[in-house]
């Protein structure tokens, strides 16, 4: 009887194991980027060069980077690509809404928020009664009151030159790390084990957090690689050292290779706040660029450790989700693409496997679970689409489409 029922599940073993993988290539096949990427403009703004309203500022930047992404691996809009890249470029720097960021929306203590004046997400009566209205972005230029959005924009700008070869992108770049320079070991918490070290989140010195150093160490590394520090003083790739030792001795870092959010003010401690998946992606490509100045491998063994201790806490279905879905307000949907952005490029110096099936399911699910009919991809990777999907779900979704098309 056993023998018979088995025998007659076999044929059906072969075949259903047959459609299975077929349909995964044929999943696979269907990814349409440029579809996404079309959907993704039709929240560009030729006003201001930014994926504003759709968005904000610091996803813009990301925005920026993830177009990138995408014409490096498709030529056949690379040169329209480039054309957007240069218009926010020319643009993007007289666009000076009010804007602030506070840290904690709801019940998240630790999911950043912006706030502007002239729309949603507006400032609520609480933080306008405690502080007033939000300053005005005076700068003209790609700096404001926060310095995790500077490095977002200088590690895009670094995207763009690598893409064009254009050196203005490359120069604006070193300006914005300048900016960011000028707070580096001036912090509560820059002297530990490690060196002196360290910048803060915001220019109100309210907050010493992983994703404005992870930035940071990014940036410096990124340009002691393709730049000569200008202004004498230590070299790029010193300050990357130095903030990465600072990094490594702050307790950010957890045993298990997760990376929590930042630092308690009182004691310099780690805060146990929220392991967002962004915060394990930055450092890596930070990381591989930091290899590649020194020659020495053992930054990307510590790009692995972290990468797949980021796996296993923040993907443990394969479907790579941030503790905040679906209810990331403006901010936490940017988060998850940053993470696989970053693991493509510690891919590309060191692939491995398990990575590549991480971005097989990301991308399948998301483009057979989270997308309407006018390809939009919203916030949840593994589904349902939700409404409303914007260039900030758009781009972040990018990102892992992008990053297998690139493998
Ligand atoms: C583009 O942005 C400007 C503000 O810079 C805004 O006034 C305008 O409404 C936006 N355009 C669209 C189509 O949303
Ligand atoms: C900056 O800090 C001051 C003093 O602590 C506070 O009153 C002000 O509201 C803060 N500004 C912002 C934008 O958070
Ligand atoms: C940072 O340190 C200074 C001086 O020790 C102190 O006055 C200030 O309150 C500290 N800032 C924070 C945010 O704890
Ligand atoms: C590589 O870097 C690690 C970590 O900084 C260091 O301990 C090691 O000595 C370096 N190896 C070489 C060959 O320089
Ligand atoms: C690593 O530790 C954190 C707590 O700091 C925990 O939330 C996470 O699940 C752990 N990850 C793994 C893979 O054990
Ligand atoms: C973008 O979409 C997300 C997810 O639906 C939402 O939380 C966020 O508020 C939207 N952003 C803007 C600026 O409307």
């Amino acid at each position: 009887m056993l023998t018979q029922a088995f025998l007659n599940l076999l044929p059906l073993a072969g075949f259903i194991a047959t459609t299975n993988s077929a349909a995964l290539s044929q999943d696979v096949g269907t990814i349409d980027l440029e579809a996404a990427y079309g959907a993704l403009q039709q929240w560009y703004n030729h006003s201001n060069g930014l994926w504003i309203p759709s968005t904000g500022w610091w996803n813009s930047a990301n925005c920026l980077t993830v177009v990138t992404g995408v014409a490096s691996v498709d030529n056949s809009i690379k040169e329209q690509i480039e054309v957007v890249i240069s218009e926010t470029f020319i643009k993007a720097p007289h666009y000076s809404p009010e804007m602030a960021k506070v840290v904690g929306m709801g019940n998240e203590r630790f999911l950043m928020q912006t706030y502007y004046s002239d729309r949603w997400p507006y400032p609520p009566p609480a933080y306008l009664q405690h502080h007033g209205r939000p300053h005005r972005k005076t700068f003209k230029n790609f700096l404001n009151d926060y310095y995790d959005d500077e490095g977002w924009w200088a590690l895009g700008w670094i995207a763009a030159y690598d893409l064009t070869h254009d050196h203005r992108y490359l120069r604006q770049a070193e300006i914005i790390f300048e900016d960011m320079y000028s707070v580096f070991g001036k912090t509560n918490c820059s002297s530990n084990s490690g060196g002196i070290g360290g910048i803060w989140w915001d220019k109100n010195h309210t907050y010493v957090n992983a994703i404005a150093n992870e930035l940071f160490f990014s940036t410096a590394a990124s340009l002691a690689n393709r730049a000569r520090r200008p202004y004498g003083g230590p070299t790029y790739l010193e300050t990357a050292k130095q903030q990465l030792s600072w990094f490594q001795s702050s307790g950010m870092i957890a045993s298990n290779f997760t990376i929590n959010d930042g630092l308690l003010q009182q004691t310099c401690k780690n805060n146990g706040g929220t392991i967002w998946t962004y915060n394990q992606g930055v450092i890596l490509a930070g990381l591989v660029e930091l290899s590649k100045a020194t020659r020495n491998d053992s930054y990307v063994d510590l790009a692995h450790d972290i990468a797949n201790a980021a796996i296993a806490t923040l993907a443990p279905s394969g479907i790579l989700k941030d503790p905040c879905e679906p209810n990331c307000g403006a901010d936490g949907p940017q988060f998850k693409g940053i993470f696989v952005r970053n693991l493509l490029v510690l891919f590309k110096t060191s692939p491995r496997d398990n990575y590549i099936n991480f971005f097989k399911r990301n991308a399948i699910s998301i483009w057979d679970n989270n997308r309407n009919q006018r390809n939009e991809l919203s916030v949840s990777w593994g589904g349902p689409f939700v409404s409303t999907a914007n260039a900030s779900t758009q781009s972040s979704a990018m990102d892992s489409l992008a990053a297998l098309a690139a493998v």
